[in-house]
């Protein structure tokens, strides 16, 4: 059993991350170009790649919704009906190289959307029926059987627009086998498995009236009469593309003339031989009839060449041919020599005066013979990267070059020997349209030279220069590519020089930084991917204005604060390998993160940020300490420190005045609450009493801080009597006379307390901070207002007299003390 994960998220469905799906089938029967057809917008998320999972049968339990599913490399036999039934939304699906045997057709019915199936490498032993409207491409190539016959059912292929077929078994074509799709869109169609071709009906084809493009993968050698109809018919229907795989066999000696059906062909444009064998008869024969139809582009791919006639190639002129010949695009890319020697080729190439592109790559080529490019006027690219040219090679010092390539726009030598660039750039001057020049990965070595201002494009890439590159570019230089060419620095003044320049690559380089004070506002796209940058400085950009590409990733970025701004701020639209190649290189712990990821809070990284934080914490501490101190009554206790500390003051200054006679007997003190009672009873009896009074208010020296005057009141009265009662304990200043008095009585007059308790109250429903009140009430020294009209005030007076009358002479502490009823005051 295998576990099977899928890769789809149900929570991630509610972002639609919409990409155009690029598509790829497995095997050699689908390119780019097939993918065309596909309409479908494939979600990310809706993808389900389950190929080489080991799987034997489609798994029960795909996700509904899901759109792309990849079951390629598994083992699946068998495809029946409900294999797919829920996937109603499915697009593409690839079930290659798997060992399917048998599929039946209505295994996909309740998958109307599909598009693509691609079942190619299996073993199906019949062509299935597929009763797909919507299916656009089909890939059936490489399975087992044994004829190309369509079933009826391809007539409801309406919408088919590629179509690939291919059996080692299925080696002759009737003339029925298409006939369902004859009324189909079907553009493009691959036929073969790699085998000789047994036989061909004529007018096979010819029910394919939107047919344009063929592939052919099968060999002519035995029958190459076959190829003659295959390609009437073809020319019928204005096929224009025609691929032939594997045309001929190795080592296939055919004598009969193999290319005949090509001269005289009139629609077909672009023909293209690959993976084939060709010796030099067959390529005379075969390269004589091109020429001499419509084809434009010819072009040869992974062949192997063997010289078999002593002349080898020679194509010198055409007998008849009275129209001029049209090959305008003639590629070979990559020739394979049977023999050691070097092949014969002789062609005249005044033959070809509208060819305008010459590609010559993987050929082993050392040396072009300078007849032959001078012959090709109007030839305006030029390809021999991939070879083993030097600077000789192409410029043969025998030669003249002073009109050999008058037209030539863009030679590309990448890949090569060339060494010389001083040699190389003075060349250039010959070419008076050269714009484009590819010099990568060969041996340059730097001189002094200079460039024509005509040549814009100059490609060093892969070569040994340092940045002494920068002292032999030239101003007109517009697209510069130094991908790989040991650049360690790049400076401003390296850029100013650069005038023109607008696209810069410098990829894979050990650059450190880019230059703060960089201004090249005329630069489009810069590449500085894969070098050893850690991090980008704002500044940086500020002088790329015109910047609008620019591929930045692979490089070591240190995720700290200088990176904050380029993840956050920087323009990601400008980037065009963002996110995927952006990761952390340090700290160790970030190593390997996505750099997408990397989101620093922003408090640790902004400098106002961390103002603002700052200015908001000590805010938010002061209010909390604001709060506790409330809580608390840290104001009370603040001031009382204020007061304890000034009674410490004054009672130092007044103990040398301890023998002086006090002014008041009795400082009263009460909440203006109670004024009434003290105003009314308590102030006219004692009075009566001949007792001198500081009430507040009253005696409290105006303008005087009435800290001080209480303080004043206090210390300079015998007792200090209290009035106690809810409005006392609720009133502020009430308990700063009680909390001084009391201090003052413990430091210096013990005893000089006096309480009376006006009204009950309750001991438990004072504040803490009146510990010494509570204390009081508790221990109930105090005495009790008896009430209004009460006959017990006789005694109250009696006892209030008692407690303040003492012996007026007195005046020292100790006497003092000793005269006050001790149950008073208790510590
Ligand atoms: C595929 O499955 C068949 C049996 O269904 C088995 O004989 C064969 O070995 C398997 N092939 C692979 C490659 O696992
Ligand atoms: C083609 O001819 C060569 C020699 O000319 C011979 O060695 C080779 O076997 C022949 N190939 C075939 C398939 O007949
Ligand atoms: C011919 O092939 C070339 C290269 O594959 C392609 O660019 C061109 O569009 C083709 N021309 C036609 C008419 O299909
Ligand atoms: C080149 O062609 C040969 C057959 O002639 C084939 O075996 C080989 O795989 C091909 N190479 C590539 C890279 O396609
Ligand atoms: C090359 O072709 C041109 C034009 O077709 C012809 O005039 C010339 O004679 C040919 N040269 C040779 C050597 O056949
Ligand atoms: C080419 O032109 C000549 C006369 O100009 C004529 O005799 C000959 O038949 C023509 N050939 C073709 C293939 O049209
Ligand atoms: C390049 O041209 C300059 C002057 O045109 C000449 O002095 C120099 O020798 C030439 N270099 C090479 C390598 O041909
Ligand atoms: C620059 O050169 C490198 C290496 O030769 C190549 O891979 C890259 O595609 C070139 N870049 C551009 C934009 O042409
Ligand atoms: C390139 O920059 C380096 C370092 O600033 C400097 O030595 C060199 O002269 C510069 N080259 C050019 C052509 O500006
Ligand atoms: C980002 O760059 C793109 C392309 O240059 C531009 O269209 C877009 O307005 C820019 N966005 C911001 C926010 O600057």
């Amino acid at each position: 059993m295998h576990t099977i994960r899928f890769r789809m998220n149900p929570s991630t469905h509610l972002i639609p991350f919409l990409c155009l799906l690029v598509l790829t089938a497995g095997g050699e029967s689908a390119n780019q170009k097939d993918m065309g057809p596909i309409t479908c917008v494939v979600q990310t998320n809706l993808q389900l790649d389950l190929s080489k999972h080991g799987l034997v049968k489609v798994p029960s339990d795909l996700p509904w919704d899901t759109q792309y599913l990849d079951l390629s490399y598994n083992n699946i036999t068998y495809l029946y009906k409900g294999n797919f039934g829920i996937l109603s939304e499915l697009c593409v699906l690839k079930i290659s190289h798997n060992s399917l045997k048998d599929i039946s057709p209505s295994a996909f019915q309740d998958c109307p959307r599909l598009q693509l199936l691609d079942i190619s490498f299996n073993a199906l032993k019949t062509i299935p029926d597929l009763p797909l409207t919507s299916l656009r491409f089909l890939d059936l190539s490489e399975n087992l059987y044994n004829s190309y016959r369509l079933g009826e059912s391809y007539r409801s292929l309406v919408n088919i627009n590629s179509l690939a077929l291919g059996s080692p078994w299925a080696r002759s074509v009737k003339v029925t086998d298409f006939s369902p799709l004859s009324a189909a869109p079907l553009r493009s169609m691959q036929l073969g498995a790699g085998h000789e071709i047994d036989g061909y009906e004529l007018s096979s084809f010819t029910c394919l009236l939107a047919l344009r493009e063929l592939t052919l993968k099968m060999s002519f050698c035995q029958k190459p009469e076959v190829l003659k109809d295959i390609l009437q018919d073809l020319d019928k229907i204005d096929v224009n593309t025609l691929t032939l795989i594997k045309f001929v066999p190795n080592q296939c000696n055919v004598s009969r003339d193999i290319g005949k059906g090509f001269k005289g062909m009139n629609g077909l444009l672009n023909l293209t031989f690959k993976d084939t064998w060709f010796s030099s008869s067959v390529l005379t024969k075969v390269v004589f009839n091109i020429i001499q139809s419509s084809v434009q582009t010819l072009s040869f791919l992974n062949i192997t060449f063997a010289q078999d006639t002593s002349e080898g190639v020679q194509i010198h002129s055409i007998p008849g041919y009275n129209n001029t010949v049209h090959l305008k695009v003639l590629s070979f890319d990559t020739i394979h020599h049977h023999q050691y020697n070097f092949p014969l080729i002789s062609i005249n190439a005044t033959l070809f005066p509208h060819l305008t592109h010459l590609k010559f790559s993987v050929t082993g080529i050392s040396i072009i013979p300078c007849n032959l490019i001078s012959a090709l006027p109007l030839l305006k690219v030029l390809d021999l990267s991939d070879n083993l040219l030097h600077d000789h090679g192409l410029w043969w010092p025998a030669c003249s070059f002073a009109h050999v390539f008058p037209s030539l726009k863009e030679l590309y030598l990448r890949n090569n020997k060339f060494k010389n660039l001083q040699f190389i750039s003075n060349h250039t001057y010959e070419m008076p349209s050269l714009d484009t020049l590819d010099l990568g990965s060969n041996v340059i070595t730097l001189r002094k030279n200079s460039w024509p201002p005509h040549l814009t494009n100059l490609a060093l890439s892969s070569n040994v220069l340092g940045d002494a590159v920068f002292d032999h570019l030239s101003p007109f230089i517009q697209t510069l590519n130094l991908t790989q060419t040991g650049i360690m620095q790049l400076t401003q003044n390296n850029m100013s020089q650069l005038t023109a320049l607008r696209q810069l690559f410098l990829s894979f380089n050990n650059i450190k930084s880019l230059p703060d004070d960089l201004s090249t506002p005329q630069l489009v796209e810069l590449h500085v991917d894969q070098n050893s940058i850690s991090t980008f400085h704002q500044r940086a950009f500020e002088g790329l204005t015109g910047l609008r590409r620019l591929k930045a990733g692979n490089n070591p970025f240190a995720c700290n604060c200088d990176l904050y701004w380029f993840v956050t701020s920087f323009n990601k639209t400008l980037l065009i390998d963002w996110p995927l190649d952006y990761a952390c290189y340090s700290p160790p712990d970030l190593a390997g993160m996505a750099l997408e990821k990397y989101l620093p809070s922003r408090l640790s990284c902004d400098p106002w940020a961390q103002a603002a934080v700052a200015v908001m914490t000590i805010l938010v501490v002061l209010t909390a300490a604001g709060a506790v101190f409330y809580a608390f009554d840290g104001a009370w206790y603040l001031q009382m420190l204020w007061v304890w500390i000034r009674v410490k003051r004054r009672s130092h200054q007044r103990a040398q005045r301890l023998g002086e006679a006090f002014e008041y007997h009795v400082f009263i003190s009460y909440s203006q609450k109670d004024s009434q009672w003290v105003d009314t009873q308590l102030v006219p009896y004692l009075e009566g009493e001949q007792l001198k009074l500081c009430v507040h208010e009253r005696d409290f020296t105006p303008g005087h801080w009435i800290i001080d005057n209480i303080i004043r009141c206090v210390e300079q009265s015998y007792k200090t009597l209290f009035v106690l009662s809810n409005n006392f304990v609720q009133s502020e200043w009430c308990n700063y006379e009680l909390f001084f008095a009391q201090h003052w009585a413990m430091g210096i007059q013990q005893d000089s307390l006096v309480f009376i308790l006006l009204e009950p109250i309750p001991a438990d429903s004072l504040p803490k901070k009146f510990l010494k009140l509570r204390k009081l009430l508790w221990q109930q020294t105090y005495l009790e207002w008896p009430g209004e009209n009460s006959h017990r005030q006789t005694l109250f007076w009696t006892r209030v007299k008692a407690l303040l009358k003492v012996s007026h002479q007195s005046t020292t502490l100790e006497r003092v003390a000793k005269e006050v009823e001790p149950e008073l005051v208790r510590e």
